[in-house]
């Protein structure tokens, strides 16, 4: 598979990717908003570009997960956990029958659309593997609120911003619609909290924010969830609704 960028956090470390997942969203408003907007239970789900697999087993009320996973170094780490149908496969080739599932969840993976960077494909193969009336949920970061936010802005610049107020446009003219969600990271151990930020920013602005802030052991963080409903009606039917829920 030559059609995916490899992550440049998980696969990277793939140990310290899996404390930062552990620290998200203490207090299950992440998760509440996805089940809120196209729950899963008694569905068939896909977890696309699932990494290593880390969130597949908490889908456990769906009638049948699959995790799709193109990097050959995570692609066995998700198969051992032994949750879900995990099959390599990519945003832009779904080894899954057409109109089959009802749900698919991107959790910080292919869907970045940029300038240079078109996700079209990704959301055509994605609309060909949905059901009608079934739902793309993306979760990306806001880069608005929260304090992940002022970290990436100041440490990345602002072609961040730019980034983001892009996408916001292209799930615009797709018909997606977007809520934020504000949440946190906790972790247990500053030393956890230390390796993640390493992972996550520069090194020298990593440390010179964690030497400001000596006692933290998490911080505050907001999503931008993106949600695609594929029409009942097929694409291009002058009354086919493609707008999901209000914000
Ligand atoms: C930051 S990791 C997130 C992994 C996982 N979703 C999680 O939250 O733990 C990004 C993932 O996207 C995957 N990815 C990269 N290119 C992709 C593509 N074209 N289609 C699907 N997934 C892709 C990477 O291999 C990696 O597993």
């Amino acid at each position: 598979m030559d059609d995916f960028v490899r992550s440049g956090n998980q696969a990277v470390s793939p140990e310290v990717y899996e404390l930062e997942n552990k620290a998200l969203d203490p207090e299950g408003k992440l998760w509440a908003k996805l089940a809120a907007l196209a729950p899963w239970q008694g569905k068939v789900l896909v977890d696309l570009g699932c990494g290593s697999g880390y969130w597949l087993e908490k889908y456990r009320d769906a009638s049948q997960v699959y995790g799709i996973e193109p990097d050959p170094d995570l692609l066995p780490l998700a198969i051992m956990r032994g949750a879900g149908k995990v099959l390599r496969g990519s945003a832009e080739h779904i080894p899954l029958e057409d109109e089959s599932i009802d749900v698919v969840h991107a959790r910080f993976a292919y869907f970045f659309p940029m300038e240079n960077n078109p996700c079209d494909k990704g959301l055509a193969e994605v609309a060909r593997v949905l059901k009608p009336g079934g739902s793309l949920v993306v979760i990306a970061n806001n880069l608005e609120q929260g304090e992940f936010a002022g970290l990436l802005t100041s440490l990345y610049g602002p072609s961040q911003q730019e980034d983001a107020e892009f996408a916001r446009a292209w799930w615009q003219a797709q018909g997606a619609s977007r809520y934020t969600v504000l949440s946190s990271w906790r972790f247990e151990h500053r030393k956890d909290f230390e390796a993640v930020i390493r992972l996550e920013f520069p090194q020298e602005g990593a440390n010179a924010w964690l030497a400001l802030h000596p006692n933290a052991t998490g911080l505050t963080y907001a999503y931008d969830l993106y949600h695609w409903l594929k029409p009942v009606l097929p694409i291009g039917t002058a009354s086919a609704p493609n707008r999901g829920v209000g914000d």
